[in-house]
């Protein structure tokens, strides 16, 4: 056995507030696991911090008209906050603008730099002449090639889900300026990650209870070969790259944020006092690395950050990344834009923690995508939390209370019936710890709430209320067992509602719960016990819908948000719309004019005969080539008006989108049928 494990969970962009889907991919898993090492009395930190730097943040500040440090200063805050609202028990939560992180990452960025292990390589990037900056994938905006989604994002199509690249959208454009941007070369350093390949599959190839998904995505990367990954950026927010001749440029955020791990641990060393402390966790053999994160970051985790820690040399490398899949809200996906997700900070307005953490915990998208509803919410609190568990410990606790005078009654003659239960106790301790071990957390869950079901089920068959009539004995034979079954749930529990244990625990008495207490045997007999309060409420349809209720509101004020589309025109009459002939089209080739920025050369074969369209859309269209072949709408009997000395007979129709990008009306269907 190790002797310390550092854990670690994603350190969440401090651009918004935090969701479900935060809480359910990296933090709770982390806090379960943590919760549990920390009842076994293993030294464990538990380390976090908002992620500081990145487009993310920048992009949210633009949209506000605020510095990106006001930004992060005000979500940092916010989010901290929630995590311990929420109970997520960071040892510490650090910030990656800090002082000690800048420090602790350009030393890493200097020291690679200086052994040599960074490529220097110059490539040509999207600039935006207007803003005189750098365009990051995030920034740039265009047509997707796969779907034809307008608004993809340089290194997305979210409509589709393609991985793309700022080169492969058509039709590009600036989300600073609008303008198109234009190529031009800059410099960067490039971790070359194809020379650790090798070391990295030695090392991956020793590790142990990997989860299936995480090792199966790590395995495709490395099937495909890994390349160069360019480690700094052409930005002005961020970590200033620490070397001569390279102003404006700062380190790649996703250099930077893992590293945040290790700062963070270091500002946490210091506060406690022994500022050197943090070096064991990182630096000793000894000592076991666990990165909980999504599945959105497994390369970073798996692959990127351990060949960083590998060429500073020295590091420990992580023994696993537990990472979670997504999930998703009444069957669809979780969308901060879309206004579709549960904000925690809102929940906490309505419901106690222990509740969410509990449903998310049995629920989690461990092994594959998984999904949230209220009515799930309200299904597993009704029916288990309250109906099983809290069912179970209030009849045990009132029981002993109003006929044993608040005292556990003694253990007599106990039947093979009582002696295997009281066994069974022992038994699912080994099981449920054995799946916190190998980080199955719902059925951990499952499993401890399968005890309170034993329990509920015994109270029943025992019929206690029968027995206190005629055999008292035996009747407080059965209710120690059902204190002995509680005062194990009190533990066992623990690190999934810790509150509601906290309470249980306070009623039964225990003053210093560690999990190698839990036993058959955890309560002396005569030990006190109070009734307490009931510890779970059934949620009613009333509130549930209400939730449902708002979801649906958010998502719709969202929508309306969206940029207004302009009005509808005055009424014609189907006479005048009649006189227009419509007609399907293919283009059959298209060029730029000399001389013109706005102007397409189109040929366009109308079924009946070829057209010359001249067309003002130039500016949309990268590359006209690729619009050969398309099929297109035109008004063919537009009166011809010459254009740049060139005829143009007719017109193509596009639809234009609210931020002004145009797109081919483009029917399926023969050359000259006529649209109507
Ligand atoms: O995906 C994200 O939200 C990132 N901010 C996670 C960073 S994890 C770590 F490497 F810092
Ligand atoms: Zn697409």
């Amino acid at each position: 056995m190790s002797k310390r494990t550092l854990v670690t969970s994603a350190l969440p962009y401090a651009n918004g507030p935090l969701h479900l889907g935060h809480l359910a991919g990296a933090y709770l898993p982390a806090d379960f696991y943590v919760r549990y090492k920390r009842l076994k009395k293993e030294d464990i930190v538990f380390i976090c911090g908002s992620d500081e730097h990145g487009v993310p943040i920048t992009i949210a500040a633009e949209k506000e008209g605020v510095k990106p440090q006001d930004i992060v200063d005000r979500f940092h805050e916010m989010n901290k906050k929630t995590f311990e609202q929420f109970g997520i028990d960071f040892d510490y939560f650090g910030q990656t603008s800090s002082p000690v992180h800048h420090e602790t990452s350009q030393d890493f960025f200097r020291t690679l730099n200086e052994k040599g292990v960074f490529k220097k390589k110059k490539e040509t990037q999207l600039y935006d002449e207007k803003a005189e900056m750098f365009l990051p994938d995030r920034y740039v905006k265009g047509t997707c090639p796969h779907c034809s989604y307008s608004e993809a994002f340089g290194d997305q199509c979210e409509k589709c889900g393609t991985s793309l690249s700022p080169s492969d959208l058509i039709e590009p454009r600036s989300m600073v300026t609008g303008e198109k941007p234009v190529y031009k070369e800059t410099e960067h350093w490039f971790l070359p990650l194809g020379d650790f390949q090798p070391d990295l599959e030695k090392w991956l190839n020793q590790t142990k209870n990997w989860k299936p998904n995480v090792m199966g995505q790590v395995k495709s990367w490395l099937n495909q070969g890994l390349g160069d990954r360019a480690v700094t950026r052409d930005l002005t927010w961020g970590v200033p790259v620490p070397v001569e001749n390279a102003d404006g440029k700062v380190l790649y955020v996703w250099f930077d944020a893992p590293i945040g791990y290790i700062s963070a641990t270091k500002e946490w060393a210091e506060q406690k006092g022994d500022p050197e402390a943090w070096e064991k966790y990182w630096r000793d053999k000894d000592s076991r690395l666990i990165h909980f994160i999504g599945k959105d970051n497994i390369v970073f985790h798996c692959i990127m950050f351990p060949a960083v820690l590998m060429s500073y040399d020295g590091y420990v490398l992580p023994e696993n990344v537990p990472a979670n899949e997504f999930l998703n809200l009444e069957g669809n996906k979780l969308s901060t834009s879309r206004g579709w997700a549960v904000w925690l900070h809102d929940y906490l307005n309505d419901f106690e923690p222990d509740l969410l953490r509990y449903v998310l915990g049995i629920g989690m998208p461990e092994t594959r995508d998984a999904d949230f509803s209220w009515k799930y919410f309200q299904d597993h609190v009704n029916g288990e939390l309250a109906d099983i568990l809290g069912n179970f410990l209030n009849r045990t606790l009132s029981f002993t209370s109003q006929y044993f005078e608040g005292r556990v009654p003694p253990l007599k003659n106990p039947s093979d019936n009582d002696l295997a239960i009281l066994k069974e106790i022992e038994m699912f301790k080994q099981d449920i710890e054995d799946r916190y071990e190998h980080f199955q957390f719902r059925e951990a869950i499952n499993k401890t709430m399968n005890l309170a079901r034993l329990g509920n089920k015994y109270f029943t068959e025992m019929e206690p209320w029968h027995l206190r009539k005629n055999d008292m004995d035996r009747c407080g034979t059965v209710l120690h067992i059902c204190c002995q079954i509680s005062a194990a749930l009190s533990v066992l529990f623990k690190p999934v509602i810790p509150d509601a244990c906290q309470k249980l625990q306070k009623s039964l008495g225990i003053i210093e719960a560690t999990w190698d207490r839990i036993s058959s045997a955890m309560l002396e007999e005569g030990q006190a016990i109070e009734k307490g309060d009931i510890l779970f409420h059934k949620i009613d349809n009333t509130a549930i819908e209400a939730q449902r209720e708002k979801l649906e509101q958010q998502a719709l004020t969202q929508e309306e948000q969206k940029p207004e589309l302009p009005p509808i025109k005055n009424t014609v009459t189907f006479e005048d719309f009649s006189k227009l002939d419509l007609r399907v089209g293919e283009i059959l080739s298209a060029e730029k004019m000399p001389k013109s920025d706005k102007l397409l050369k189109v040929t366009v074969d109308i079924g009946l005969e070829k057209r010359t369209i001249m067309a003002g859309i130039a500016a949309h269209v990268e590359n006209p080539e690729t619009l050969k072949g398309k099929k297109v709408t035109i008004v063919a009997n537009l009166k011809p008006r010459k254009m740049m000395g060139i005829p143009s007979e007719g017109m193509i129709l596009m639809a234009e989108n609210p931020d002004g990008s145009l797109k081919f009306l483009s029917p399926n269907a023969e050359n000259g049928s006529i649209v109507s």
